[in-house]
């Protein structure tokens, strides 16, 4: 029987008076708290510390922190359509530089630039033109994830649903509706399944050192109320010995020409893992993901991220239920002055296209040939 889907999470909205809110997700899963965000400067500020993240979710909020911004009496009175362009490409640059890593971000900030630099009869008339593609970036979002959640769920199906009941997958990171403007990415194709009641049971790895799989994907997952189960990133491994796991679908920050990967950090041993138990390992992006200026993924800027990032967790006192952090290190590990005990914490790691089986956009789905090195990603742009 089709599954009907309960309302899901968001991780911004528009509200009736127009104001852009974020949910605050460094509160989450144990607080839901809106935080509006009315200039660039608090759009960027939430970007680096992670209050909104996901490739999609940040390109969104950037494009809404520039509408708004025209739209607000901080915008100054432009005399020419040159005024608009001085003033808003510098906005574009400073929002570009909050995270480096996740092309969306970059190809929504270049998109705005192409419109400021088109023709227009008037100042008026290129400020309601910015503004129109600043909430086309939100807006797009949603529905080229319900096509790429349909094309991903159809062809695994096709490719493990033989003789079964439903399928048993993996997922790091988070990827739905929290990372996006609504129904998410891997989380997309996912819930895809489960409303074609083709999902057994989606595993989740818990997605140290930032947690995003225990925090966000479980809180989106329980909330969908698709059948689920945590895994710590330790696991991954040992699950695919002990189950027969139809398929790893990841999200990604960045595809390349030759459909190398960035995602999440621990993508990549998923993948080699995924490979050595010949289990389909399925990257699920939109066209604005892929970076066709890139030839491989040694030229992917990889984000570094704050040592205490790995050293603390945030928490929920089990008492007094207040949230607080808490060192799980030694102290002074990760600290500027400990030469002899650094922390490595990459945000990111890059799967080669030679482990990936196909990357799925919305345009379709493009698949790697049997021992092909490479994938043909701009077949699916
Ligand atoms: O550092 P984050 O939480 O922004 O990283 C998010 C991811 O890596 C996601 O898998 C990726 O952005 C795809 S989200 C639809």
């Amino acid at each position: 029987m089709p599954k009907t889907l309960p309302e899901m999470m968001t991780s911004l909205r528009i509200t009736a008076g127009g104001d852009v809110e974020i949910i605050d997700q460094l509160l989450l899963p144990h607080t839901v708290k809106w935080d509006k965000v009315e200039t660039p400067e608090q759009a960027f500020d939430a970007i680096k510390m992670m209050k909104i993240r996901g490739a999609p979710a940040i390109a969104s909020l950037a494009a809404l922190s520039v509408r708004s911004h025209l739209s607000s009496s901080a915008a100054p009175s432009f005399a020419s359509t040159t005024s608009v362009q001085e003033h808003v490409a510098p906005i574009l640059d400073y929002l570009q530089s909050s995270r480096p890593t996740a092309v969306n971000l970059g190809e929504a900030m270049d998109r705005i630039r192409g419109v400021l630099s088109a023709s227009a009869s008037s100042p008026a008339e290129l400020v309601e033109k910015v503004k129109d593609t600043c909430f086309a970036v939100h807006a797009e979002d949603m529905e080229r994830n319900r096509e790429m959640g349909r094309l991903g769920a159809e062809w695994l199906w096709k490719k493990r649903g033989d003789g079964k009941k439903g399928l048993k997958v993996i997922t790091v990171c988070n990827t739905g509706s929290l990372a996006t403007s609504g129904y998410g990415t891997a989380i997309g194709v996912i819930t895809a399944l489960y409303e074609a009641d083709h999902l057994d049971t989606a595993y989740y790895a818990q997605t140290t050192p930032y947690h995003q799989g225990s925090r966000l994907t479980s809180l989106e997952l329980t909330t969908l109320r698709v059948p689920a189960c945590m895994i710590c990133d330790t696991m991954l491994g040992s699950l695919m010995q002990h189950q027969d796991i139809d398929g790893v679908i990841v999200g990604a920050d960045r595809i390349v020409k030759n459909g190398d990967t960035a995602n999440k950090i621990g993508t990549y041993q998923a993948a080699v893992l995924a490979a050595r138990h010949k289990v389909p390992f399925v990257v699920v992006a939109p066209v604005t993901t892929v970076d066709l200026s890139l030839a491989t993924g040694a030229e992917i800027h990889i984000e570094q991220r704050p040592p205490v990032e790995a050293t603390l967790v945030r928490g929920k006192n089990l008492e007094t239920g207040e949230l607080s952090v808490v060192r799980i290190t030694p102290e002074g590990v990760g600290a500027d002055d400990n030469e002899w005990n650094q922390v490595y914490n990459p945000s990111f790691d890059v799967t080669p296209a030679e482990l990936i089986s196909a990357v799925v956009t919305e345009k379709g789905v493009a698949e790697r040939a049997e021992g092909a090195t490479s994938i043909d990603v701009a077949s699916v742009c």
